[in-house]
């Protein structure tokens, strides 16, 4: 297992991820994987008011649009109800996209519990549940996810069915920790973003983004209370991939 890496903060984590995003190569398939990502949308994935209306607000709130593509979102919706859940925990909120696709998934007496750093993110997010009707369902608490998770755990928050990591990925491994900790067998833990264009296997990166992801993955790869898989995907969003674990014990 890797060491895992130091704690960041999120100004710390935005300013890399920044950096390291300016110019992606475009790889010369990625016309075909929007296309057929749209062909998929359009088909199984309908147009929504409330789902439009979040990317829209976020985009003119300048969020980066860093949101799940619609057949991801309805992928994790999927998940949750074949799942049976009826609490979700949710780390990176953004404004509020993933949410509303797992929220949705979920009972009227159920609940959701979404983590966001950045208050104007959270604001917006708020802004789009209640939007969607979704504001007895699902809450979005401020605060870097790693000062709010021991508050939620004090709380006796959880067990959650479902947790879905998607925040600064140089703290997945210390998210995975809180997600183990706000789980109970049976639960399931997905983590988006573990390929960034096939850079996760590089042992020697110097990414902190890479290094937290492959801490993840090593965690989960000894962990005695993880049953573990993880796909490589492409599409509107690139070259990317998620990982998912089921909470054997
Ligand atoms: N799940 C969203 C996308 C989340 S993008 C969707 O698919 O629609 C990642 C989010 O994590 C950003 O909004 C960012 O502000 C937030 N984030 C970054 N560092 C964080 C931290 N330390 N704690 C909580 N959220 C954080
Ligand atoms: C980034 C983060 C995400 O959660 C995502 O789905 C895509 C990109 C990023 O930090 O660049
Ligand atoms: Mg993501």
């Amino acid at each position: 297992m890797e060491s895992m890496p130091e704690i960041q903060h999120p100004a710390q984590a935005q300013d890399q991820a920044q950096v390291q995003d300016q110019d992606p190569a475009q790889d010369p398939a990625q016309d075909r994987w929007t296309e057929v990502d749209r062909y998929f949308t359009d088909h199984l994935v309908p147009a929504d008011d409330a789902l439009e209306a979040t990317l829209a607000s976020s985009d003119a709130a300048g969020l980066i649009p860093m949101n799940v593509a619609p057949n991801q979102g309805k992928l994790l919706h999927l998940l949750a109800r074949i799942q049976g859940a009826r609490t979700v925990l949710e780390i990176g909120t953004l404004g509020g996209y993933s949410t509303i696709w797992l929220a949705r998934a979920l009972p009227s007496d159920g609940r959701l519990v979404s983590l966001e750093a950045d208050p104007a993110a959270a604001d917006v997010a708020r802004a789009n549940l209640a939007r969607a009707g979704l504001g007895s369902v699902a809450e979005v608490r401020t605060g870097a996810a790693l000062d709010t998770l021991p508050l939620l755990a004090a709380e006796g928050a959880g067990p959650f069915d479902l947790v879905f990591i998607d925040a600064d990925k140089p703290n997945n491994p210390h998210y995975l920790e809180w997600a183990l900790k706000l789980t109970r067998p049976g639960s399931v833990i997905i983590g988006d973003n573990v390929v960034r264009d096939g850079a996760v296997v590089n042992p020697a990166s110097t990414d902190p983004r890479v290094r937290g992801t492959r801490a993840m993955i090593e965690m989960m790869a000894g962990h005695p209370k993880l049953s573990a898989t993880a796909l490589q995907t492409v599409g509107s969003k690139g070259y990317d991939g998620f990982v998912l674990a089921r909470v054997v014990a």
